[in-house]
């Protein structure tokens, strides 16, 4: 794994942030292969005087995918495939092991993983996906478990990891994908994790869910079709009363052929305590809406990649940056764009016009009644009550333009 030298500063974080984009973006095989495919347009190799580009490796350990900088900047956590690591970081360009803890999917989870088709050389692992601070004491993570999402604390002392104990792993579904190929997003908020990712083995069922801590568990609902089956989730960031999701999802208020990928802006009320009767245990504050990324002339960037806010701790002016590529392609050359968004943008088209669905028709059209207060899916002092089962199913807003 190769890791630039680590600042405290966002702008380092969003340099680490571009750079595994551009090692995602790099076609794996042929790079330049007599100019085809996506060229990057700035390149730098490891010792290479202009910037600083830190390596680490270690033999047998594969699939370094989840990052955790400590609170201090010092300790850098790593989930890769089956162990976690701590790396100190506190020399710029030369990341030194602390150390390493296994955490593999038990050998009963292997062997029924490799029962049901899945490759005990690829998939049947523990991918370690979710790797968050809980408190002073404690990390908390999560893995794919060989297709058997588990999740557990993690105990530090002086920022080295203390051993996972068996007996302290629990159910890690909603958490972590199934299938390290699926794509995740998990943020710990008020001692809350909000994460949203497939909810089955089949990767069909997606969930946008909230546990730990005080606050009742609560979930999409499955059967309202507040997703479609195919979303799937790039980033989750927190504000002040709400937590937002970025998504991507197959359009179903189109009547298009093809399939249409759209990117979506998902937001939940933190202090959604879930409904009193049919949506128990479910959002009730549930809303999303279209985002647009898109140039005159060219097709339009229509599938979101990641997502983050910048600046982060200032409450003036954060805009959403996001990376997006596009369905189509024109020729041989793909190509990816980022576009910003105003946080007081977003929240202003979840306060507009929505689109509601027709149960016998399934289509989705706006919602032009009188004004209903509270309005659906808004964040409210008081529990929701049913009357917003119908109306918070509000999908479409007016679009947001980059
Ligand atoms: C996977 O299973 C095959 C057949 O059962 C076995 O020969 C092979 O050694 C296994 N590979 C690993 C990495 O466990
Ligand atoms: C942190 O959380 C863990 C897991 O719930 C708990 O055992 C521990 O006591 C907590 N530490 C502090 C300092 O609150």
């Amino acid at each position: 794994m190769a890791l630039p030298a680590l600042g405290l500063d966002p702008w380092s974080l969003l340099g680490l942030f571009l750079f595994q984009l551009l090692q995602l973006l790099l076609p794996t095989t042929t790079a330049g292969g007599g100019g085809q495919g996506p060229m990057p347009r700035v390149r730098y190799y490891a010792g290479d005087e202009r910037r600083a580009l830190s390596f680490f490796h270690q033999k047998g350990l594969q699939d370094f995918d989840t990052l955790l900088l400590s609170g201090d900047g010092n300790t850098l956590y790593v989930g890769a495939r089956e162990a976690i690591l701590a790396l100190d970081i506190q020399d710029p360009g030369v990341p030194r092991l602390k150390n390493m803890i296994p955490w593999p999917a038990s050998d009963r989870k292997k062997s029924e993983c490799a029962f049901k088709k899945k490759s005990n050389e690829t998939q049947c692992f523990n991918f370690i996906r979710v790797l968050v601070s809980y408190n002073v004491t404690h990390l908390y993570t999560c893995g794919t478990f060989a297709f058997s999402p588990a999740c557990t604390f993690i105990e530090l002392q002086d920022s080295y990891l203390l051993p996972i104990s068996e007996d302290k792993v629990m159910e890690g579904k909603g958490q972590s994908p199934f299938d390290p190929a699926h794509k995740h997003t998990a943020v710990l908020v008020d001692g809350m994790l909000y994460s949203g990712t497939m909810n089955n083995f089949l990767g069909s069922e997606p969930i946008l869910m909230r546990t730990l801590g005080s606050q009742p568990v609560l979930k999409t609902d499955n059967f309202l079709r507040w997703l479609h089956h195919d979303a799937s989730f790039v980033a989750a960031i927190p504000s002040t009363q709400v937590v937002y999701f970025f998504f991507e999802e197959t359009a179903s208020e189109f009547d298009f052929f093809e399939r249409l990928h759209t990117s979506r802006v998902a937001r939940v009320c933190k202090n959604d305590v879930g409904g009193e009767k049919l949506l128990q245990k479910k959002w009730t504050t549930f809303l999303k809406a279209q985002l647009l990324c898109s140039q005159p002339g060219q097709l339009p960037f229509n599938v979101i990649r990641h997502a983050v806010l910048l600046p982060a701790d200032s409450p003036t002016a954060p805009h959403i940056y996001a990376v997006f590529t596009s369905q189509w392609q024109v020729g041989r050359t793909r190509s990816s764009a980022i576009c910003a968004f105003s946080l007081l943008d977003i929240e202003r088209v979840f306060k507009g016009k929505y689109k509601e669905l027709n149960k016998e028709t399934s289509r989705w059209t706006t919602y032009r009644g009188p004004e209903t207060n509270p309005r659906p899916g808004s964040v409210s002092t008081t529990p929701h009550t049913e009357h917003s089962l119908h109306t918070h199913n509000v999908h479409e807003k007016t679009p947001i333009m980059a």
